[in-house]
């Protein structure tokens, strides 16, 4: 599979196989997001593999969902503000560089056969509390991965080409 076809074929996974997830196809995917980029290359990231069947089920304190819970693995991307690049105007970068490696990790799950699904819709003081994250530390995003018990064509639902880009002004 190449890039463009990891990107096309994508989708987000809701419905997950009671099937572990190989060591070494887990260590390739963490690997993809420590490969990542990040501004000024400062990295400002821990990502915690929840494996514990206890713990799991304990994060639904943060996200209420049977398919989220029911994963082998929960990955929780976590950034240190304190670490990250900020532009000279105040802007800071942390999310950015989360996302950046959300992604790389996201895709080579993807490479590798296994499903994955952003959730940003989770409270961050549940998934802090649960697995005793430092209070300087922000959490960005959570996603469940294993292999997938629901299959999805490539999505359709995006904007077109024309709509979303321009040439030389907005
Ligand atoms: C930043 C971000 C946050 C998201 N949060 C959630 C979420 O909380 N729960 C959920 O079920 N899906 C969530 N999603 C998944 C999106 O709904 C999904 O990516 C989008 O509908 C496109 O579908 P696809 O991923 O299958 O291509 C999130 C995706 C992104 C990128």
């Amino acid at each position: 599979m190449d890039v463009f076809d990891a990107i096309r074929t994508r989708r987000s996974i809701r419905k997950y196989l009671n099937k572990p997830i190989e060591q070494e196809k887990l260590s390739k995917i963490l690997e993809a997001a420590r490969l990542s980029p990040s501004a000024a290359n400062r990295q400002p990231w821990k990502f915690i593999v929840v494996t514990d069947p206890k713990v799991k089920e304990e994060l639904r304190a943060a996200y209420d969902r049977d398919w989220f819970v029911s994963a082998p693995v929960i990955i929780v991307a976590c950034a240190l503000p304190g670490e990250a690049w900020v532009r000279s105007d105040g802007e800071e970068y942390w999310k950015v560089d989360l996302a950046i490696a959300m992604q790389d990790l996201i895709l080579e799950a993807w490479e590798q056969g296994l499903g994955t699904c952003w959730i940003g819709a989770f409270r961050e003081e549940e998934v802090k509390r649960i697995l005793g994250i430092p209070d300087e530390v922000r959490v960005v995003a959570l996603t469940p991965l294993g292999y997938p018990a629901e299959e999805k064509g490539p999505v359709t639902q995006r904007k077109p080409l024309k709509e979303i880009i321009s040439y030389n002004h907005w």
